[in-house]
C-alpha cells in the first residue's frame, strides 16, 4: 500500500474531512522521493550496541562520543538528585524553577569554559532557535556559515534579521561580506558558525574568527556543540577560555546527558535571563539532569587520554577509509562521513550495514545539501578495534561488491 492509499483509508475512517490533504500530500511526496522518515525503536545494550527486532547491531551512529550515558557516576547521580529533589524542576526558571543546584552547575559550567557566566538551556535546539531571535533585531545582519545546524537556522529566521551565508568555512568569503555589511547601517552584526561541523566533522578557524569579529566588532555566536568533551582544554570544547561572546554547549552528546548552556558574560547572561523567551517560559531542567550533567563536568578532565585516543583512532579509520576508496570529506575529528553523493548510494550501503548488524544511518537532504548524501559515522571511545574491523570488513565487502556489479 502506497503512503497515500494508507492515509486515504485512514483519513475516510478516522479523520472523515479533508482539512488534511496537506499532510498526506506532504508525506505521500516524500515517499515518492524516498525521504520518508519513520521512527524506528530500539533498546540500548551498552554505549555502542542496540537491539532492534532481536538483532544486535554495533552503533556508529550514536552522538555518545565517550559513552557517558551509561556511566556509573552520571546514574548515580542522576539518581541520588532524584531522591533528594524529585522528578521535575516544577515551573521556569523564573518562578520557582531554579534550584540551588541549577545555579551552582552553572557557576561550575562557567569556570570550566572559562567564561564569566553560564546559564542552563532545555536542548540545544531550544538555545539556538531562541537566543539568536532574543539577539537580533530586523535592522541586524546575521553572517552564518552555508552549513550550520537547522536550529542556528530556525533561530535566525524567527528573528527576521538580514541574513546571508558565506561559502562554507571561507573567511575570506565572510571578511568581503563584513566590510560590506559596516557600510550600512545595521543595529548589529552576528557572526554564526560551529566549531564542529556535525555533518561533516571538519572544525572552523576559532582564532580567526575572534579577530575578524574583533576587526568589525561583530557578536560572535559559536555553536560547540560537537566539541564540547571532546576537544580544547580539559575538554570544554574549541570556543572555552577565548574571547568569545557566546558560546553553546550541548548536554546530550558527549555529555551523555540533555541539555545545553550558553557560556557567555554576566551582562549577556541577565539580558537572557530578561529577554529570551525560551529561557523564561518553559520547565525548568529536571534534577536528574543537572545531577547527570554535573557529573559528567567532574569527569570530564580525567577523559584526555579517551579523547587523544579517539582522535588518533579517527585518523587512522580516515586513512583506512580512503585506502578502499571511501571519502570521507575534509573530517579531522570524530565524525567522519563517508560521502557518497546520490542518496540511493547512501541508502543501500546503510541498509547494507545493517544486514551486517551496523547501525550507521544514512545523512541526505535536507539535512545535507542536494548530491551530498553520506553515512555519517559518529565515534565512540567505547568502540574497540574489533568494532572497526568488523566495520571496515563490511565497507570492503560492500565496495567490492559493487565495483563488481559496476554500480
Ligand atoms: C550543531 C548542533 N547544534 C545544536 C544541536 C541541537 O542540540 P540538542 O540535541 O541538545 O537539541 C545539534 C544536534 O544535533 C547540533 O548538531
Amino acid at each position: 500500500m502506497t503512503y497515500h492509499e494508507y492515509v486515504q483509508c485512514n483519513r475516510l475512517t478516522k479523520m472523515g474531512s479533508a482539512k488534511f490533504d496537506f499532510m498526506t500530500a506532504a508525506l505521500a511526496e516524500k515517499q515518492q522521493t524516498q525521504r520518508l522518515r519513520s521512527l524506528q525503536p530500539l533498546q540500548p545494550i551498552d554505549a555502542v550496541q542496540v537491539s532492534r527486532s532481536g538483532q544486535t547491531y554495533l552503533n556508529f551512529s550514536s552522538n555518545d562520543y565517550l559513552g557517558l550515558s551509561k556511566h556509573p557516576a552520571l546514574i548515580a547521580a542522576a539518581q541520588s538528585y532524584t531522591a533528594q529533589y524529585g522528578t521535575g524542576s516544577t515551573a521556569s526558571r523564573l518562578v520557582t524553577g531554579t534550584y540551588e543546584i541549577h545555579t551552582q552547575l552553572e557557576s561550575k559550567l562557567a569556570i570550566a569554559c572559562g567564561q564569566e557566566a553560564a546559564l542552563l538551556f532545555n536542548s540545544g535546539f531550544q538555545a539556538n532557535s531562541t537566543v539568536l531571535a532574543a539577539l537580533l533585531d530586523r535592522q541586524s545582519l546575521v553572517l552564518c556559515d552555508r552549513l550550520v545546524h537547522r536550529s542556528l537556522i530556525q533561530g535566525i529566521l524567527a528573528s527576521q534579521a538580514r541574513f546571508i551565508r558565506y561559502q562554507h568555512n571561507d573567511l575570506n568569503h565572510l571578511e568581503s561580506q563584513l566590510q560590506q555589511a559596516i557600510q550600512k547601517s545595521y543595529h548589529r552584526i552576528l557572526i554564526v558558525t560551529e566549531t564542529v561541523f556535525s555533518m561533516d566533522g571538519d572544525q572552523s578557524d576559532v582564532s580567526a574568527l575572534i579577530q575578524l569579529a574583533d576587526r568589525y566588532q561583530a557578536i560572535l555566536y559559536l555553536d560547540d556543540a560537537h566539541a564540547i568533551g571532546m576537544l580544547g582544554k580539559n575538554g570544554m570544547g574549541l570556543a572555552a577560555h577565548q574571547p568569545v561572546d557566546l558560546t553553546i554547549g550541548t548536554c546530550g552528546k558527549a555529555f551523555g546527558s540533555f541539555g545545553a548552556f550558553v557560556a557567555c558574560s554576566q551582562p549577556l547572561k541577565d539580558y537572557l535571563i530578561n529577554c529570551c523567551p525560551g529561557l523564561i517560559y518553559t520547565t525548568a531542567l529536571p534534577p536528574a539532569v543537572i545531577g547527570a550533567i554535573d557529573a559528567a563536568l567532574d569527569l570530564m578532565p580525567s577523559l584526555e587520554s579517551d579523547r587523544q585516543t579517539l582522535q588518533q583512532t579517527a585518523a587512522g579509520l580516515r586513512h583506512q577509509l580512503r585506502s578502499i576508496g571511501y571519502d570521507p570529506g575534509t573530517s579531522t575529528t570524530h565524525l567522519v562521513p563517508i560521502w557518497l553523493g546520490a542518496e540511493s548510494r547512501a541508502l543501500q550501503l546503510s541498509q547494507w550495514l545493517a544486514q551486517q548488524g551496523i547501525l550507521a544511518t544514512a545523512i541526505r537532504p535536507p539535512t545535507v545539501p542536494i548530491d551530498t548524501a553520506r553515512i555519517r559515522l559518529a565515534l565512540s571511545s567505547q568502540h574497540t578495534q574489533a568494532h572497526y574491523r568488523k566495520l571496515l570488513d563490511s565497507l570492503a565487502q560492500w565496495q567490492a561488491a559493487t565495483n563488481e556489479l559496476g554500480i
